[in-house]
Protein backbone atom coordinates (compact mmCIF):
# COMPACT_ATOMS: atom_id res chain seq x y z
CA UNK A 1 0.00 0.00 0.00
CA UNK A 2 1.27 3.22 -0.58
CA UNK A 3 1.48 5.48 2.45
CA UNK A 4 3.40 8.37 1.51
CA UNK A 5 0.05 10.12 1.19
CA UNK A 6 -3.02 9.52 3.45
CA UNK A 7 -6.66 10.72 4.06
CA UNK A 8 -6.36 12.25 7.74
CA UNK A 9 -9.46 12.85 9.76
CA UNK A 10 -10.57 14.58 12.89
CA UNK A 11 -13.75 13.27 14.19
CA UNK A 12 -14.60 16.21 16.52
CA UNK A 13 -17.58 17.27 18.43
CA UNK A 14 -19.11 19.53 15.87
CA UNK A 15 -17.34 18.89 12.66
CA UNK A 16 -15.37 16.11 10.65
CA UNK A 17 -12.40 17.65 9.07
CA UNK A 18 -10.00 16.03 6.53
CA UNK A 19 -7.49 16.62 4.52
CA UNK A 20 -4.50 14.53 2.56
CA UNK A 21 -1.72 14.50 4.53
CA UNK A 22 2.21 14.07 3.27
CA UNK A 23 2.92 11.80 5.77
CA UNK A 24 6.68 12.71 5.72
CA UNK A 25 6.49 16.00 5.76
CA UNK A 26 3.68 16.40 7.81
CA UNK A 27 1.94 18.95 5.11
CA UNK A 28 -0.87 19.46 4.02
CA UNK A 29 -1.12 18.32 0.42
CA UNK A 30 -5.00 19.80 -0.10
CA UNK A 31 -7.24 21.99 1.99
CA UNK A 32 -9.46 21.04 4.82
CA UNK A 33 -12.79 19.67 3.88
CA UNK A 34 -15.10 20.01 6.99
CA UNK A 35 -18.38 18.67 7.06
CA UNK A 36 -20.88 19.09 10.65
CA UNK A 37 -20.70 16.48 12.90
CA UNK A 38 -23.83 14.69 12.38
CA UNK A 39 -26.15 14.12 15.61
CA UNK A 40 -26.34 12.04 16.84
CA UNK A 41 -23.56 10.55 15.71
CA UNK A 42 -23.82 6.85 15.36
CA UNK A 43 -21.30 4.76 13.58
CA UNK A 44 -23.94 4.84 10.21
CA UNK A 45 -23.91 8.62 10.26
CA UNK A 46 -20.32 9.42 10.94
CA UNK A 47 -18.76 6.70 8.52
CA UNK A 48 -20.86 7.96 5.87
CA UNK A 49 -19.89 11.61 6.42
CA UNK A 50 -15.98 10.50 6.08
CA UNK A 51 -17.00 8.40 3.06
CA UNK A 52 -18.63 11.86 1.94
CA UNK A 53 -14.98 13.76 2.72
CA UNK A 54 -13.01 10.70 0.89
CA UNK A 55 -15.28 11.24 -2.23
CA UNK A 56 -14.51 15.12 -1.91
CA UNK A 57 -10.86 14.17 -3.11
CA UNK A 58 -11.47 11.19 -4.77
CA UNK A 59 -9.52 9.93 -2.76
CA UNK A 60 -8.82 5.60 -3.15
CA UNK A 61 -5.83 4.90 -0.34
CA UNK A 62 -5.71 4.52 3.58
CA UNK A 63 -7.52 7.01 5.97
CA UNK A 64 -6.31 7.54 9.27
CA UNK A 65 -9.11 8.71 11.72
CA UNK A 66 -8.07 10.86 15.44
CA UNK A 67 -11.60 9.43 17.23
CA UNK A 68 -12.59 11.56 20.49
CA UNK A 69 -13.08 7.95 22.70
CA UNK A 70 -10.73 5.38 24.19
CA UNK A 71 -9.45 3.37 20.75
CA UNK A 72 -7.73 0.05 21.47
CA UNK A 73 -6.92 -1.98 18.11
CA UNK A 74 -9.20 -0.03 16.46
CA UNK A 75 -12.37 -1.21 18.77
CA UNK A 76 -13.83 2.18 20.67
CA UNK A 77 -13.84 1.32 24.43
CA UNK A 78 -16.05 4.82 25.45
CA UNK A 79 -17.81 7.75 24.13
CA UNK A 80 -18.02 10.53 25.96
CA UNK A 81 -19.34 13.13 24.06
CA UNK A 82 -20.31 11.11 20.71
CA UNK A 83 -23.33 8.40 20.09
CA UNK A 84 -22.98 5.56 23.04
CA UNK A 85 -23.52 3.24 19.42
CA UNK A 86 -19.85 3.36 19.56
CA UNK A 87 -18.59 1.71 22.07
CA UNK A 88 -17.36 -1.64 21.27
CA UNK A 89 -17.59 -0.90 17.29
CA UNK A 90 -14.61 -2.12 15.65
CA UNK A 91 -14.24 1.41 14.04
CA UNK A 92 -11.35 0.74 11.32
CA UNK A 93 -14.10 -2.12 9.98
CA UNK A 94 -16.79 -0.31 10.31
CA UNK A 95 -15.69 2.46 8.20
CA UNK A 96 -13.97 0.38 5.77
CA UNK A 97 -16.98 -1.24 4.97
CA UNK A 98 -19.02 1.96 4.06
CA UNK A 99 -15.47 3.72 2.09
CA UNK A 100 -14.27 0.21 0.73
CA UNK A 101 -10.81 1.81 1.90
CA UNK A 102 -8.80 0.76 4.32
CA UNK A 103 -8.91 3.05 8.04
CA UNK A 104 -7.06 3.10 10.58
CA UNK A 105 -8.26 4.64 13.96
CA UNK A 106 -6.44 6.49 16.92
CA UNK A 107 -7.89 8.48 19.85
CA UNK A 108 -7.97 12.29 18.92
CA UNK A 109 -5.47 13.18 21.43
CA UNK A 110 -2.66 11.11 20.81
CA UNK A 111 -2.89 11.46 17.33
CA UNK A 112 -2.59 15.51 18.03
CA UNK A 113 0.79 14.39 20.08
CA UNK A 114 1.90 12.54 17.26
CA UNK A 115 2.25 15.73 14.82
CA UNK A 116 3.34 18.22 17.57
CA UNK A 117 6.32 16.06 19.19
CA UNK A 118 7.08 14.90 15.27
CA UNK A 119 6.81 18.71 13.51
CA UNK A 120 5.02 20.77 16.13
CA UNK A 121 6.04 22.02 19.70
CA UNK A 122 7.01 19.25 20.85
CA UNK A 123 9.88 18.75 18.35
CA UNK A 124 13.35 17.62 20.19
CA UNK A 125 11.60 17.95 23.87
CA UNK A 126 13.09 14.98 25.65
CA UNK A 127 11.47 15.42 28.99
CA UNK A 128 7.60 14.78 29.94
CA UNK A 129 5.31 16.83 27.62
CA UNK A 130 1.90 16.94 28.27
CA UNK A 131 -0.45 17.59 25.54
CA UNK A 132 -4.09 18.82 26.15
CA UNK A 133 -6.77 18.97 23.20
CA UNK A 134 -9.16 21.68 24.20
CA UNK A 135 -12.74 21.43 22.43
CA UNK A 136 -15.59 19.65 23.11
CA UNK A 137 -14.28 17.56 25.72
CA UNK A 138 -10.47 17.55 26.96
CA UNK A 139 -7.97 14.94 25.78
CA UNK A 140 -4.74 14.32 26.85
CA UNK A 141 -1.39 13.16 25.79
CA UNK A 142 1.95 11.83 28.05
CA UNK A 143 4.93 11.95 25.91
CA UNK A 144 7.88 10.90 27.85
CA UNK A 145 11.65 10.89 25.90
CA UNK A 146 9.57 11.04 22.85
CA UNK A 147 7.53 7.63 23.63
CA UNK A 148 3.14 8.22 23.68
CA UNK A 149 1.64 6.60 26.22
CA UNK A 150 -1.37 5.96 24.94
CA UNK A 151 -4.96 6.62 25.63
CA UNK A 152 -4.50 8.99 29.09
CA UNK A 153 -8.16 9.90 29.59
CA UNK A 154 -7.04 13.04 32.20
CA UNK A 155 -10.50 15.14 30.25
CA UNK A 156 -12.07 13.03 32.72
CA UNK A 157 -10.42 13.51 36.14
CA UNK A 158 -12.17 14.48 39.10
CA UNK A 159 -10.45 17.63 40.45
CA UNK A 160 -10.04 18.95 44.13
CA UNK A 161 -12.96 21.26 44.02
CA UNK A 162 -15.37 18.16 43.08
CA UNK A 163 -15.83 18.77 39.12
CA UNK A 164 -15.02 16.61 36.17
CA UNK A 165 -12.12 18.34 34.52
CA UNK A 166 -14.03 18.41 30.67
CA UNK A 167 -17.26 19.72 32.15
CA UNK A 168 -15.66 22.63 34.62
CA UNK A 169 -13.43 23.30 31.79
CA UNK A 170 -13.27 22.67 28.15
CA UNK A 171 -14.21 24.89 25.56
CA UNK A 172 -17.86 23.47 24.79
CA UNK A 173 -18.31 24.89 28.23
CA UNK A 174 -16.98 28.30 27.82
CA UNK A 175 -19.39 28.50 25.34
CA UNK A 176 -22.44 26.70 26.64
CA UNK A 177 -22.24 28.87 30.28
CA UNK A 178 -20.96 31.98 28.78
CA UNK A 179 -18.19 31.92 30.73
CA UNK A 180 -15.83 35.24 29.88
CA UNK A 181 -12.34 34.39 28.84
CA UNK A 182 -11.15 35.51 31.69
CA UNK A 183 -13.31 33.28 33.55
CA UNK A 184 -12.50 30.47 31.75
CA UNK A 185 -8.52 30.95 32.20
CA UNK A 186 -9.28 30.84 35.62
CA UNK A 187 -11.14 27.46 35.59
CA UNK A 188 -8.63 26.07 32.66
CA UNK A 189 -5.45 27.40 34.82
CA UNK A 190 -7.20 25.17 37.93
CA UNK A 191 -6.97 22.51 35.81
CA UNK A 192 -3.55 22.72 34.81
CA UNK A 193 -2.11 23.30 38.16
CA UNK A 194 -3.91 19.92 39.34
CA UNK A 195 -2.24 18.18 36.34
CA UNK A 196 0.94 19.54 37.13
CA UNK A 197 0.50 18.76 40.77
CA UNK A 198 0.33 15.00 39.47
CA UNK A 199 2.20 14.69 36.55
CA UNK A 200 5.39 17.84 36.52
CA UNK A 201 5.56 17.87 32.78
CA UNK A 202 8.26 19.80 31.75
CA UNK A 203 6.21 21.80 29.09
CA UNK A 204 2.37 21.39 28.31
CA UNK A 205 1.31 21.82 24.82
CA UNK A 206 -2.31 23.05 24.58
CA UNK A 207 -4.24 22.38 20.92
CA UNK A 208 -7.49 22.18 20.04
CA UNK A 209 -9.87 24.80 19.01
CA UNK A 210 -8.36 27.40 21.63
CA UNK A 211 -4.97 26.70 20.51
CA UNK A 212 -5.45 29.76 17.89
CA UNK A 213 -6.96 32.28 20.59
CA UNK A 214 -3.59 32.27 22.93
CA UNK A 215 -3.97 35.64 23.48
CA UNK A 216 -7.06 35.37 25.20
CA UNK A 217 -6.20 33.37 27.99
CA UNK A 218 -2.46 32.11 28.38
CA UNK A 219 -1.91 35.38 30.26
CA UNK A 220 -3.81 33.73 33.43
CA UNK A 221 -1.80 31.08 33.32
CA UNK A 222 -0.08 30.20 36.80
CA UNK A 223 1.71 26.35 36.34
CA UNK A 224 5.54 26.45 36.45
CA UNK A 225 6.37 24.44 33.28
CA UNK A 226 6.35 26.21 30.29
CA UNK A 227 3.23 26.37 27.97
CA UNK A 228 2.39 26.82 24.15
CA UNK A 229 0.01 26.66 21.74
CA UNK A 230 0.03 23.65 19.01
CA UNK A 231 2.31 24.82 16.36
CA UNK A 232 0.24 22.86 14.07
CA UNK A 233 -2.95 24.44 15.43
CA UNK A 234 -6.19 22.73 14.96
CA UNK A 235 -4.52 20.32 11.96
CA UNK A 236 -2.38 18.44 14.43
CA UNK A 237 -5.45 16.23 14.70
CA UNK A 238 -5.79 15.83 10.51
CA UNK A 239 -2.14 15.32 10.36
CA UNK A 240 -1.27 13.04 13.47
CA UNK A 241 -4.52 10.52 12.55
CA UNK A 242 -2.56 10.07 8.86
CA UNK A 243 0.83 9.35 10.65
CA UNK A 244 -0.72 6.90 13.09
CA UNK A 245 -2.40 5.34 10.08
CA UNK A 246 1.09 5.01 8.54
CA UNK A 247 2.51 3.27 10.90
CA UNK A 248 -0.51 0.69 11.98
CA UNK A 249 -0.57 0.16 8.48
CA UNK A 250 3.00 -0.67 8.35
CA UNK A 251 2.91 -2.72 10.91
CA UNK A 252 0.22 -4.69 9.77
CA UNK A 253 2.17 -5.87 6.47
CA UNK A 254 5.16 -6.48 8.45
CA UNK A 255 2.68 -8.72 10.55
CA UNK A 256 1.93 -10.47 7.22
CA UNK A 257 4.70 -11.16 5.43
C1 LIG B 1 -12.63 11.61 25.44
C2 LIG B 1 -11.21 11.45 24.97
C3 LIG B 1 -10.92 12.46 23.87
C4 LIG B 1 -11.27 13.86 24.32
C5 LIG B 1 -11.08 14.90 23.23
C6 LIG B 1 -12.86 13.04 25.87
O1 LIG B 1 -14.18 13.19 26.28
O2 LIG B 1 -12.91 10.74 26.52
O3 LIG B 1 -10.98 10.14 24.51
O4 LIG B 1 -9.57 12.38 23.52
O5 LIG B 1 -12.60 13.92 24.78
O6 LIG B 1 -11.91 14.66 22.15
Amino acid sequence: MKLKKILGIDFGGSGIKGAIVNTKTGELVTERHRIPTPSPSTPDSVAKVIKEIADFFSWDGAIGIGFPAVVLNGVALSAANIDKGWVNTNVNKHVSKITKLPAYTVNDADAAGLAEMKFGAGKNVKGTVFLLTVGTGIGSVIFSRGKLVPNTELGHVIMPNGNEAEIYASDATRKREELSWDDWAKRFDEYLNYIESLFWPDLFIIGGGVSKKQEKFFEHLTVKAKVVPAQLLNNAGIVGAAMAAKLMAKAEEEEES
